[in-house]
Formats: C-alpha cells, structure tokens, sequence
C-alpha cells in the first residue's frame, strides 16, 4: 500500500519507517526542507533507539522515501497519515492549528479515495471537522477520514510500534475500516487485539488512556510522599500493589513529575475537553496541579534538606523527561533548575543525549560532558533522569569528587544502604533519607524501613 506520513517528527519518522518495514511504500513528508535533506543523509533531528537502521533498512528496500514536495508526496498515496505536532493552546486546550493547515494542503492533492488517518493527538470531533474541511476545499465528499492514535513512548517507540497491547482504528466508513485493517492486518494475524471503533471513540481512548496512565504515576508520587513521612518503603507498596492484576505494576515508579511531549499537554487538553463539554474531569485537574507542585516541592527540598547557602554548587544530573530520548519539553530538569538558580545556587548540568536541545531552555549553568567532572566541588548532586549511565555511576569516586556528601535521586536509582556506605547522605523518593555513617549506624538500616512512624512521630 502507498502510505505518505504529513510531518517527520517523533511520531511520523517511527511510524512511518516501521511501516515501510513491513513492505509497505511510504513517503516521510515534512514542510521543513532542511529536515528532509537531513533525513536523506540519515542526519536524524531526534534520538530514539533503533530508529536509523530500521529506516537504513527500509530504504534500502526502496519503501521508504523523504519528501518536502507536498503533491508529489500525497497524489498517489492511499492513506495519508497527519502525524504533525498538536500543541498546547493558552486555554489549556489544544492548538490544532498544524492538523487543519496540514489537511488543507494536502486535500487538492489527493487521489479520489484516498483515507486520511489521523495519528497526532486530538481532541474528539477532530477528525468530523477535518473531514468536513476538505469536503469544502474539494467541493465533494469524496475523501474519507479515519483516526489511528498512537500509543509510543519515546525511547521505546520502536518496540511499541512492533508489540503493542492493542491497536485503535477509528472510522466511521466502511472503505475507512477496510483500509486500517489491511495496514496493520499483520498485526491481526498474530492476535493483536483491534478495537475497531468510531473515529470520536478513537480521540476518547487516546486521551483517557494517557490520562490514566499519568494518573497512576501521580498517584504512586503521592503515596511516595507519604512513605516517606510514614517511615514507609515505595518499593514495597507499589510491589503489594501492582501485583494485583487488576492494577498491574507498570507506570508505579515515583518520580520528579511526568513531563514529555504527551501527558502534561494531553492531560491539560483532557481536562479542557471536560471543561468544554461540562463534564469536568475533576480527577485529572487536581493531578495536572499536583504534577506541576511536585517539581517546584522538589526543588524546595533540596535546598532545604541540604541546607544550601545561596553560592553553593548543586550539579544536576540528567535533563531529558526520561531516559533513552534527547527530548527536554516539560522535563522536571526545566522546573528544578530555574528555580536552584533562583535560590542563588550555581549550578553544573550533565545529560549524555539532551544537552543540546536543553540549551535553548536553560541559561547561567555551567554544562559538562562528563557527570564525575560536574559533580566536583559540588555541595550537592541531584539525579533528574534514569539514564543507565547514572544507575552505573561509581559512587565512591562521584563521593570523592563532591566537596558536600548530599544525593538527591529523584528516580531511585540505588540502594539506600550502598550509598550510605559510600560516606553520602542519600534522599531518594518513598523512602527515608539515609545519613552517612558519620550521621548514624548504617547496620541499624538493616531494620528501617519496617519500622512505621506513627504520625506526628518523624
Ligand atoms: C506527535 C503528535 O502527532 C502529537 O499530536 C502527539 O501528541 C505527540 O506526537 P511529534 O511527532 O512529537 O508529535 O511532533 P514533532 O516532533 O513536533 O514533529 C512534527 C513535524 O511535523 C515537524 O517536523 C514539522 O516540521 C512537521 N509539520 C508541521 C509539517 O510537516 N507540516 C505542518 O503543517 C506542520
Ligand atoms: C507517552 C505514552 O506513554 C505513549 O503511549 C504515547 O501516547 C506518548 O506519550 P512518553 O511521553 O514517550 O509516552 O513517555 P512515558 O514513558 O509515558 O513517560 C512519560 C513521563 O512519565 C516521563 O516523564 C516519565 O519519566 C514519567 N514516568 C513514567 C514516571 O514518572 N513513572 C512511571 O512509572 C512511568
């Protein structure tokens, strides 16, 4: 099948290549000329594993090709695929401003038949309202419009893409249906299951399925505030718990706040449409402020806890939202750092991938390209993103580069035991903070953190 992607970014490179990989023809269209010229050379503007020898692999083959020509990438495609960016609006909604430009240029293009599926995240109704719009600019009804969201993690998208748990085909046609389900029939044969739906069911799944799953982390960091306070062990709730199936034990790892491309926007848009539609989503509106709270709460205790005097050198290791991805939007790293500059802190920052899209958000840090080498001289380190590369670090040389014995780690990466042992103060998430053994007896950690507080106790 001839399939165009409108726009290379995250979602349409991965989607597009992992297509071409299973033998159908596909063009990457995107309106940014120097993108595509890029992406010729295998220049690829976003890191996400796997993602170039797959689409080595894919051109190879000649299925898969780059474009800049709108016409020539559309006219003999039998499904076109809008996967350009939906971002926040003011309001808190979304800003569709790229998916309607996006269907506009293409609709004079497009061979009679032809179905238009919609991947980037939009609120319900969406694909009804571009439907109508190219019936206007065509003056006929003659293309179809479908909605297939997508359900990739950056870092992963690649796995996710070839094992989902489920895929979404909206469409209110038949011709529509006909055509998602021969997409992805491979995927069908081996027993995925296929929600076949209508297209507004398909932009409700998306987004109640990425408020779901953002709910689950804000409510692990809530019940991670509490261990704390409580003399708890996250580790070992959300083990009791998600051992349940009804609950499952993924999305429960406490962190410094969700960020990325998808759940502060989509979560902030859930909450709009609720708005709009007079059924608030009351749930999701005291997360997003909970979300926003923990970052700045975050930040807080780290100069708190430390004790650190404006001047003092704090280095932050990690500033993309999560690890195996260079993508900084709404990462914790974003909320912390501005505010430890704000607290008069100098601060040093180091991430093995995300540097560099950090810069045009980040000013008055000293960067580096080494984390032992930043973390010298500093009163204290705080770890932002769960990079291997971190939960590798030897801690008694980054205890020997330190001039202050403070570890913030955001993302639980170690033992509070086998930090103890290496002389550092250790706060971590959902759990007590541990004191080096000049602070107290590390063997009494043999007993914490069974011991519960009673309130008012801490
Ligand atoms: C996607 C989505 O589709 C979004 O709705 C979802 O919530 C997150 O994932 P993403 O892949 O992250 O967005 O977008 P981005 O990396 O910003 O790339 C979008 C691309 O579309 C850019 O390369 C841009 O140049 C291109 N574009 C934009 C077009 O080709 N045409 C346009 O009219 C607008
Ligand atoms: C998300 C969706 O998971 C995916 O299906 C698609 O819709 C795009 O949006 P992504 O934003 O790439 O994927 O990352 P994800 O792995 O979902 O993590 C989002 C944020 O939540 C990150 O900041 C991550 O660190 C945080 N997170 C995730 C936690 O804090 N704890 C967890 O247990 C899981």
């Amino acid at each position: 099948m001839q399939i165009t992607m409108i726009g290379a970014g995250y979602v349409g490179l991965t989607t597009g290549t992992c297509l071409a990989n299973m033998g159908h023809d596909v063009c990457c269209y995107d309106i940014d000329s120097r993108r595509i010229t890029r992406l010729e050379r295998f220049d690829l503007p976003i890191y996400e594993p796997g993602l170039e020898n797959a689409m080595r692999r894919a051109v190879d083959v000649g299925h898969l090709r780059f474009s800049s020509k709108i016409r020539t990438s559309v006219s003999e495609a039998d499904a076109v695929f809008i996967t350009v960016g939906t971002p926040s609006a003011p309001t808190g909604g979304i800003d569709l401003t790229h998916v309607f430009s996006a269907a506009r240029q293409i609709a004079p293009h497009l061979k009679r038949g032809a179905v238009i599926v919609i991947k980037s995240t939009v609120v319900v109704g969406t694909a009804q309202r571009v439907r109508e719009m190219i019936a206007r600019e065509r003056g006929a009804f003659d293309i179809r419009v479908a909605s297939n969201p997508e359900f990739l993690r950056e870092g992963s998208a690649m796995r996710d893409f070839a094992e989902p748990d489920r895929i979404v085909l909206g469409a209110d046609d038949a011709r529509s249906r006909r055509l998602l389900r021969s997409i992805y029939g491979t995927f069908e044969k081996i027993g995925i299951p296929m929600v076949v739906t209508s297209t507004g069911n398909a932009e409700l799944i998306k987004y109640a399925a990425n408020a779901f799953l953002a709910m689950k982390i804000g409510f692990i960091n809530d019940v991670a505030d509490l261990c704390e306070k409580a003399g708890g062990d996250i580790a070992d709730v959300t083990r009791g718990i998600g051992l349940d199936h009804r609950i499952g034990d993924s999305f429960l790892q406490p962190g410094p706040g969700f960020g990325g491309s998808c759940f502060p926007k989509d979560t902030r848009a859930f909450a709009a449409t609720g708005r709009q539609y007079g059924a608030p989503q009351k749930l999701i509106e005291t997360l997003i402020a909970r979300n926003d709270q923990r970052k700045t709460a975050l930040a807080r205790r780290i100069v708190k806890e430390a004790r650190l005097a404006p001047g003092s050198k704090v280095t932050v290791l990690g500033l993309a939202f999560k690890a195996n991805t260079d993508d900084v939007r709404e990462a914790a790293a974003l909320s912390i750092i501005p505010f430890l500059r704000e607290a008069g802190m100098r601060v040093t920052v180091h991430d093995p991938k995300a540097a560099f899209n950090a810069r045009a958000h980040l000013s008055d840090v000293t960067w580096s390209d080494c984390p032992y080498k930043a973390c010298k001289d500093a009163a204290a380190v705080v770890l932002l993103t769960e990079w291997e590369e971190y939960r590798a670090l030897d801690l008694a040389r980054l205890a020997k580069a330190l001039s202050g014995d403070f570890l913030f780690d955001y993302r639980n990466l170690f033992e509070p035991r086998t930090v103890a042992r290496h002389g550092l103060r250790y706060a971590s998430l959902g759990r007590s903070t541990v004191f080096t053994r000049q602070r107290a007896d590390v063997s009494s950690l043999e007993t914490w953190p069974r011991r519960i507080a009673a309130p008012g106790h801490i």
